[in-house]
Formats: C-alpha cells, structure tokens, sequence
C-alpha cells in the first residue's frame, strides 16, 4: 500500500536548509568563498547552477553571461575554461556584514571561477553528509551534453545512486523538461526536481513531470498559492522551495510542511529553525 502523505512532511527540526548559490547573501554567488562559509555555518545542502564551457567543462554560474558577476564580459558557453579562470568572481559584491573576518576569503582560489569538479571536491570533503541540489541551466541547446557531463562527474565522485543505496545526496533540478528526461534516462535512481514559477495546467493535481520526485516552487507561487504545496504532498512529492530569506516567508514554508528551504542566508534560517 501508498504511504500516508502526512509520513513525508517532516517536523520544524528536519526541514533541510540549502545555501543558495553558497552562502550568497554574505559572500559573492557561486564562489569558494560562498560555499566553504555555507559548509562552516551549518548548511544542510548546497545549491549551484551549472553550464558548459566552450571545452566542455561545467562551470557554477547563474547567468548566459558572466558580465554580472565577474570583472569581465562574455556568454559563458562562448569562453573557454582557461579564459573563465583569468576573470574575478569576487570583487562585484561587498561582503555582507557578518562575513568571517578571520579567513582569507579573497584570495584567488576563493573568488575565481568554480567548476563543478572543484565543487564536488568540497563536497567530498565536508566530512559530514551535504545535500547537493545541482541545477542545468538551459540545457536544450547542447543536445544533451550538460547532462553527460553532469553524469560522468557525478559518477566520478560516487554520486550516483544504485537501487540498493539509501537516499541521495544529490538531486538534479531543472526548469527544463527535457532536461529532466534525459536525466532519468542516463540515471533512474537519481531524484530530480522539477522547478516551477507557476503552477501549469495539466500539474494542478500534484503530479510532476518525466518522474521527477521532488518539486521547487519558487516562494512567490507557494505565497500565491499554499494550497499547491499540499497537492503536491498528497500526490507523494517532496517540496523544495527556492529562494526563502524573508522570516515570514521561512515561517510560511514551515506551516506548510516543506521539506526543504533554498535560501541565500543559511544561518539566519537555522537560527530561526533553531538550530
Ligand atoms: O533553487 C532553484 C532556484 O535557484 C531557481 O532559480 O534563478 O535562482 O536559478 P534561480
Ligand atoms: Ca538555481
């Protein structure tokens, strides 16, 4: 028999938190810097944005362009990663107000172009279990190479589950259908997410597409429209939600029994969840 769907909506203690783009409100998005300071503060999961480079290397970066958030211009998929490297991700943000004083945030490592690889590396290294939600960024135009990439890292690092494991630190999230199915194509027992900023038609019910498990409404949706959440729990999905940083918004998603909060400011919502 189904489980109940109450079984999945978990207490205030065990709804997980994920730093957005690394601890993205204190230090610059998609840097080292970002990322080790999420880890330092407790972050349960870490959330990034991956593209290809013109070599065919995946690269953490929001943006077609990196003119937003580094010292150079360009399309991203038209540099190569050497190019990439030579650029400061670093120096377009100041520091948030409770950035660490004690550790060298800004040397070259920390603010420079992060790969996926080196990302999986720290990963890797946490010496505690660190979820990661790992997002395609408009994959469609590649015929599949962000994914076989993303497949053949994942793989490298261990990452990919088998029938036999138990839950996955990983999940794939993508706005991009196709995109989820070519991820359940190469990897079945990998958990996808399906992000959304509305709510289509024919998804009303709950259901979510090409098997994904869990789905990311962004917080405006889920404030628009609560009801959604628990039509979503009762079709069994876990719900993710992306980017919660206002308290009122953290409580919202508590109410409601949300399985995880993405959020730019990692520590304040463990803070606020008591942790
Ligand atoms: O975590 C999902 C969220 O990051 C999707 O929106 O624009 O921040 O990538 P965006
Ligand atoms: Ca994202």
């Amino acid at each position: 028999s189904q489980p109940s769907p109450r079984t999945l909506v978990p207490n205030r203690a065990q709804t997980t938190v994920i730093a957005h783009r690394g601890a993205s409100g204190t230090f610059a998005e998609h840097t080292l810097a970002a990322y080790q300071l999420a880890l330092e503060q407790g972050a349960d999961g870490l959330e990034c944005d991956v593209r290809l480079t013109a070599d065919g290397h995946l690269v953490c970066v929001h943006d077609r362009t990196v003119n937003r958030t580094s010292n150079g211009r360009g399309v991203v998929s038209t540099l190569e990663l050497a190019q990439l490297s030579e650029l400061d991700f670093g120096a377009w943000k100041a520091n948030g107000t409770d950035a660490p004083e004690e550790a060298d945030w800004t040397s070259p490592e920390h603010t420079r172009v992060l790969t996926l690889e080196r990302l999986l590396e720290l990963h890797a290294d946490a010496g505690r279990r660190v979820e990661l939600a790992i997002e395609t960024k408009h994959p469609t135009r590649y015929a599949g190479l962000v994914e076989k990439r993303l497949l053949e890292l994942l793989h490298r690092f261990g990452l990919v589950p088998s029938k036999a494991d138990g839950p996955s630190p990983v999940r794939v999230m993508s706005f991009s259908q196709l995109s989820l199915k070519r991820v359940r194509q190469m990897a079945p027992e990998l958990p996808t997410v399906f992000l959304m900023e509305r709510v289509l038609p024919w998804l009303r019910d709950g259901s979510l597409p090409h098997g994904a498990r869990i789905a990311g409404p962004g917080i405006d949706l889920v404030r628009a429209n609560p009801g959604y959440v628990a039509a979503l729990h009762r079709a069994g999905h876990r719900v993710h939600v992306w980017t919660v940083d206002d308290p009122e918004d953290v409580e919202l998603c508590l109410r409601l029994g949300v399985e995880a909060i993405i959020t730019n400011h990692p520590r304040r919502v463990l803070d606020q969840l008591g942790r």
